[in-house]
């Protein structure tokens, strides 16, 4: 899809998006984060604005094409990390205090393991956003309000704490963060 067009889900050029990352950013519940991992980034926009708040970050995806484009956007700093890998792998040495997953839970046929994944990056004390569509896409397996009941019902089953949610009618948002 992105040999195809570099923008397949017009990250870059729609309001929908544009407004949908505003929302995440007022979302963080903290100003700054030391070093978070945003699997599936992309092209790198999410990367890039949450850059301005995260003094390390590493950028994941299972797309080569996607990483070259995401490491080739103007103005990406130099302290954007990119790595191609395929959740659920994890691509980092050691814990973040935030985890950014972004529209793209409902496209992974193994969800569970998909989720022990993202919550074993995240410290004790740290960050989990979840952000997805309010629909079905055509080549998911589940809706994001499927999808986001059942990583509700997981994060409690792990004992996290519930900061943030964002209900509207096109996507969804929830922030959590790991206290065990
Ligand atoms: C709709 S895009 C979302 C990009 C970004 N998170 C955002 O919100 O702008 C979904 C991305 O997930 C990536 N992807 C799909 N399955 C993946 C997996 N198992 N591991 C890593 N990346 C994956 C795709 O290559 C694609 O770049």
């Amino acid at each position: 899809m992105y040999r195809a067009d570099h923008d397949p889900w017009h990250v870059e050029s729609s309001w929908y998006e544009r407004r949908k990352l505003a929302v995440l950013l007022a979302s963080l519940p903290r100003e700054r984060y030391r070093r978070a991992w945003e699997p599936g980034s992309g092209p790198g926009v999410t990367s890039q604005a949450l850059a301005a708040r995260v003094d390390d970050l590493v950028a994941s995806d299972g797309s080569p094409t996607a990483l070259e484009l995401a490491h080739r956007r103007e103005g990406m700093p130099p302290h954007v990390r990119f790595v191609r890998s395929t959740l659920p792998e994890v691509p980092l040495p050691g814990a973040v205090d935030l985890v950014v997953v972004a529209e793209f839970l409902y496209y992974l046929p193994d969800r569970p393991a998909a989720l022990d994944a993202v919550w074993s990056a995240c410290e004790p004390g740290g960050h989990v956003v979840f952000l997805h569509w309010a629909h079905r896409p055509h080549d998911g397996f589940v809706s994001g309000p499927r999808l986001h009941a059942d990583i509700g019902l997981d994060s409690e089953s792990r004992g996290a704490a519930h900061l943030v949610g964002h209900v509207e009618q096109d996507f969804l948002l929830d922030v959590y963060e790991r206290t065990r």
